[in-house]
């Protein structure tokens, strides 16, 4: 089997203050070994900056990198160096992207805003 296909999975996160705002654009991605993989998210209110995290069976979250609407990133300490974001701002989308992915990328991946009015929603509750 030269080209393995495998699973990349992303799902929205269902925080109360995030759920109408961020959605996947798509929820499964089958991409050949070594192939650089991009997973989007649409979000629809004014971001701060947009975390992604990746979350393998049994385990939990961690975290990636950060990107900001500048598209400056912070990455996880110590860094995962396949790893890449970038924001459209115009469109609102976000990207991560995976270069060289590989069988043991396959996981689930997903996106949380941190919303610019974040601790004013916060403070209703
Ligand atoms: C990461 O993505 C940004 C935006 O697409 C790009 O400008 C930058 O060169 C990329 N960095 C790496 C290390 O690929």
């Amino acid at each position: 089997m030269a080209s393995l296909l495998y699973l990349l999975v992303i799902l929205a996160i269902q925080g109360k203050s995030f759920a109408q705002s961020i959605a996947p654009l798509q929820t499964t991605e089958h991409p050949t070994e070594r192939e650089t993989v991009i997973l989007s998210y649409k979000y629809d209110s004014q971001a701060r900056s947009l975390h992604w995290y990746r979350q393998y069976p049994g385990s939990r979250p961690e975290f990636l990198l950060l990107v900001y609407e500048s598209n400056s990133l912070l990455h996880a300490e110590p860094p995962f160096p396949r790893m890449n974001a970038s924001v459209n701002k115009v469109e609102k989308h976000v990207h991560l992207e995976i270069s060289s992915a590989a069988v043991t990328d396959s996981a689930l991946y997903y996106c949380a805003l941190e919303s610019t009015n974040y601790e004013r929603a916060h403070s209703l509750v």
